[in-house]
């Protein structure tokens, strides 16, 4: 049955932004809107899996499949955790969330106030767990996915991270193409897999992506038993 091709998986999918808390009102975001990693959590749901959905920021026009296991967090820090908790058990790790590579240094307790004579103000940040690498670097019998998005060499980035990261895919989509990526309903993607040449798909929607996606690790998953 082709729809039910990941009957008995386990898929452990991130999706949209992280916030970085700077005082109790203001944080640092960024622009993701977490539909890529929820059509992909939906597609993987959809073709059998039992899928955990690990979701920051994101946007409230899309739905996610109601069976899908949802965790909520906000930070980098609470997004490593919850994938900490989840990953021995998991076939397959899929992050399409956009983490924050760096987190305000200290969080002040307090709204910080305007003062009047200060003209600039610094925030001072310090580096937050690369969650891929981390479980790149761990993996025994889990699938690893990985997105770069990039707004220049997207193919050499990409490649970099697919190295860096111990990754099984990188998908590697350029930003500043219009019409795709951040908020967007379609996507132009490039697939990269160790030892095998970049794939460049056709501008589609994100839930084909998704399904496109969802087919690679399914096949990938079943040579394994
Ligand atoms: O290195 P870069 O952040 O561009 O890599 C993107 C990939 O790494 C994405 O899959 C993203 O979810 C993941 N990532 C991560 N932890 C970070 C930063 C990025 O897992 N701190």
């Amino acid at each position: 049955n082709q729809s039910l091709t990941l009957s008995g998986k386990k898929i452990l999918v991130t999706a949209g932004g992280t916030r970085e808390s700077i005082d109790p009102v203001r944080f640092i975001g960024n622009r993701s809107s977490g539909k890529m990693g929820i059509a992909i959590a939906n597609a993987a749901q959809e073709a059998g899996a039992d899928v955990t959905l690990i979701a920051g920021q994101i946007d409230s026009s899309s739905e996610i499949n109601s069976s899908i296991n949802l965790l909520r967090v906000e930070s980098t820090e609470q997004m490593a955790k919850a994938v900490e908790q989840n990953f021995d058990a998991t076939d397959a790790l899929i992050m399409a969330a956009a983490v924050a590579d760096y987190t305000p240094s200290v969080t002040s307790q307090q709204k910080m106030k305007k003062s009047e004579n200060t003209r600039s103000i610094f925030i001072n940040f310090k580096e937050t767990p690369d969650i891929l690498k981390t479980f790149g670097s761990r993996k025994t019998h889990q699938l690893i996915v990985g997105f770069a998005a990039e707004t220049q060499n997207l193919i050499d980035n990409a490649t970099k991270k697919l190295n860096e990261k111990n990754a099984d895919y990188i998908i590697a989509n350029n930003v500043n193409e219009t019409g795709v990526g951040f908020g967007s309903d379609d996507n132009q993607v490039t697939i990269l897999q160790p030892g095998h040449e970049p794939q460049k798909w056709a501008k589609m929607s994100k839930k084909l992506v998704a399904e496109k996606i969802i087919k690679l690790i399914s096949n990938q998953l079943l040579q394994g038993d």
